[in-house]
């Protein structure tokens, strides 16, 4: 297995209004509370949850944004909470990719400068031949005719289309996305799910992608609900009705109903 989640929890101390301001007087709440959940290589998940249920907390945690309060992590066996904060800046740049709602892209760069950039860091490619992986992923994105264009000259689909191609660039094993289609209509969503979801599979990254949009779940082999920062898991291991080419009906029929079934009664194995 490739990432293995115990015990995690996170928890905030709330400021105490009629509290001694010196002192930490504050309640601790609690925001997630993760027993165990498992990522398979490869596999593709939809994390969905109310607002405020804890996806953008899961997702920061994973990418090592922030840390748990307690539990462990584990991505290939490596503990990530025992990492110093450049370890992880580190991990996080060779071996996850994190595409963010708001895509983030560098407003004075070209769609290409912005993939370029991302792979400086991580330095496994140099000179040419990251300019050609550079430019495949944008060719692969539908970009070929705007690599060089800045964020501002580019619609919002497009900008995520270059956000796709900077978390793939460094050949993550895990990529991560947070909302990445709230900002499109719903034409432009669905096709930048199939895309993501078909360029990690291409290559062979994993992902974890949060959002409210139901019509996007069919496009994941697994689909993990929080619910107050506990999950709900409606669907396991759905691999076998993967949505490509002919099988997509069954699988999308499948998935809907699971996903539904357990929303409208709120059933489910509430294992978090
Ligand atoms: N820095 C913080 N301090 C205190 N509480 C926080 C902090 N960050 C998040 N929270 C709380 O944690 C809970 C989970 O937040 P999170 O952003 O993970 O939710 P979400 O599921 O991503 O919601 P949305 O769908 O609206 O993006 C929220 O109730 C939020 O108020
Ligand atoms: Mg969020």
């Amino acid at each position: 297995m490739m990432l293995e989640l115990r015990g995690i929890t996170k928890s905030y101390r709330t400021a105490d209004p009629g509290g001694d301001p010196g002192r930490d007087t504050g309640k601790l709440l609690e925001v997630l509370h993760i027993q165990s959940l498992t990522v398979h290589e490869k596999e593709r998940i939809a994390l969905i949850g109310p607002s405020g249920s804890g996806k953008s907390t899961l997702l920061n945690i994973i990418a090592g944004i922030i840390r748990p309060t307690t539990g462990s992590l584990r991505l290939y066996g490596e503990e990530l909470t025992d990492l110093d904060e450049k370890q992880r800046d580190r991990l996080r740049t060779e071996s996850i990719g994190y595409i963010f709602q708001n895509f983030y892209l560098l407003p004075g760069f070209s769609a290409l400068e912005n993939v370029l950039i991302a792979m400086q860091f991580a330095g496994n490619l140099r000179g040419k031949a990251r300019e050609e992986r550079a430019k495949g992923l944008l060719k692969r994105v539908g970009l070929e005719g705007r690599m060089h264009h800045k964020p501002h000259q580019l619609s919002n689909g497009e900008q995520q289309r270059v956000a796709i191609a900077r978390a793939l660039a460094n050949q993550p094993k895990l990529v991560l996305a947070d909302e990445p289609t709230a900002n499109l209509d719903a034409a432009n969503a669905l096709a930048i799910i199939q895309l993501l979801s078909e360029i990690c599979s291409e290559q062979g990254a994993a992902l974890i992608l949060s959002t409210h949009d139901l019509q996007l779940v069919p496009y994941m082999d697994r689909t993990v609900q929080l619910e107050g920062g506990r999950y709900i898991e409606e669907s396991r291991d759905c691999r076998g009705s993967r949505v490509s080419g002919d099988n997509r009906s069954s699988g999308e029929s499948r998935l809907v109903a699971g996903y539904s079934e357990g929303m409208m009664e709120g059933s489910g194995d509430v294992i978090g």
